[in-house]
């Protein structure tokens, strides 16, 4: 068996900065209620006309954590895209990003586990490496979340929450088994699938009928969350998959030097904080700027963190994530 190593990070995110005073202008929302509820100042959203998208921003973030592995397009053998916001129905993102960095014909997996999908993309990269199948995989999360939102007063419940960007990581072979990915742990329970969720389009509510509905009060089209209640499964779940990645390596909560929380809400990371006494130099947030990119929050603020200089050689490094599915799950890594 090999071993996994994180060797290049990138992230990418839209220029367009969006305030919490831009949407009091779009909707019945204010700069106080979005910070103090969930600690968001602003986010990206692309602007209309932007050549970004889904998979161009993935693009983006991919060129600069391939560079700085020191490798080029050529050295991937595999890609891992996780989205909930592609740009096409079907294909995937992955596909396109294949095309875009004018890859080999590598194969490319397209992973849907939303707020937890880069934690389940990364472990299974994690997998086709320790068992020897490939040496390079791309592994990439990114969201257009601003096109798909209710930007009026029926959706500001969820819309002041998200934001755009994209982020990927360069995983490889090493034969140094004291470092890289320890071991990844994932979860889900489908029975709360409704209470986070875009029900169309989709099979059960297919285009031709939506448009023979012609009902312009449909709100399927929009993300439905029940806040409260994920909320509360939240930051049950989030410290339930760190606990079980620091058991499965006879490791304690002091033991950690950076955790990086999917940046869901301000609130949950810093109850995770303190339920772990972690200090505020353990924990690495930046959903004040960003707001919650979904796939790419992870991927974001831990390239981010690395680039600041807070991770260093040999530090316990935890990413964990929760979100629609339910979905959730953690990585435990020596940097
Ligand atoms: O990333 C995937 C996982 N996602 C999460 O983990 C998110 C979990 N949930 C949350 O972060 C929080 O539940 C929210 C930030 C979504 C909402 O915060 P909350 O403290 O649970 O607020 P609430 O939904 O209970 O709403 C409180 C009040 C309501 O008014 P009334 O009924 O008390 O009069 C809402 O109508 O706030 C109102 N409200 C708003 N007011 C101003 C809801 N959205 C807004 C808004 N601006 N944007």
């Amino acid at each position: 068996m090999y071993n996994s190593k994180i060797t290049g990070l990138g992230y990418y995110v839209p220029e367009n900065v969006v305030t919490n005073d831009d949407l009091s202008k779009m909707m019945d929302t204010n700069d106080e209620w979005i910070q103090e509820r969930t600690g968001i100042k602003e986010r990206r959203w692309i602007k209309e006309g932007s050549e970004d998208t889904t998979a161009v921003m993935g693009a983006k973030a991919s060129r600069i954590a391939i560079e700085r592995a020191g490798l080029t397009k050529d050295d991937i053998d595999f890609i891992v895209f996780a989205t909930l916001s592609p740009d096409y129905y079907f294909p995937g993102g992955g596909v396109q990003l294949q095309d875009m960095l004018d890859m080999r014909t590598v194969g490319a997996l397209d992973v849907r586990n939303q707020c937890s999908g880069f934690i389940y993309a990364l472990s299974v990269a994690d997998q086709f490496i320790k068992t020897g199948m490939y040496k390079n995989v791309l592994v990439v999360g990114a969201e257009h979340h601003s096109g798909g939102l209710d930007k009026t007063n029926r959706g500001r419940s969820v819309t002041v929450i998200f934001g755009d960007g994209a982020g990927a990581a360069v995983l490889s072979r090493t034969e140094d088994n004291t470092k890289g990915i320890l071991s990844s742990h994932l979860y889900s329970e489908g029975k709360h699938a409704k209470e986070l969720i875009v029900e169309s389009p989709s099979i059960k509510h297919w285009v031709p009928a939506l448009i023979a509905a012609n009902d312009e009060n449909d709100e399927s089209y929009y993300p439905y969350m029940n806040g409260t209640f994920v909320f509360k499964h939240a930051v049950v779940r989030f410290s339930e998959a760190i606990i079980a990645g620091l058991e499965k390596n006879n490791l304690q909560a002091t033991d950690i030097n950076m955790l990086i929380p999917h940046q869901a809400n301000l609130r949950i990371s810093q109850f995770v904080q303190k339920k772990f006494k972690l200090t505020d130099d353990q924990v690495y947030n930046n959903i004040m700027k960003f707001g919650n990119t979904t796939a790419a929050s992870v991927i974001i603020a831990l390239t981010e963190a690395w680039e600041l200089g807070k991770i260093k050689d040999n530090d316990l490094v935890v990413l964990a994530a929760f979100g629609s599915g339910f979905t959730w799950g953690s990585v435990i890594m020596r940097w």
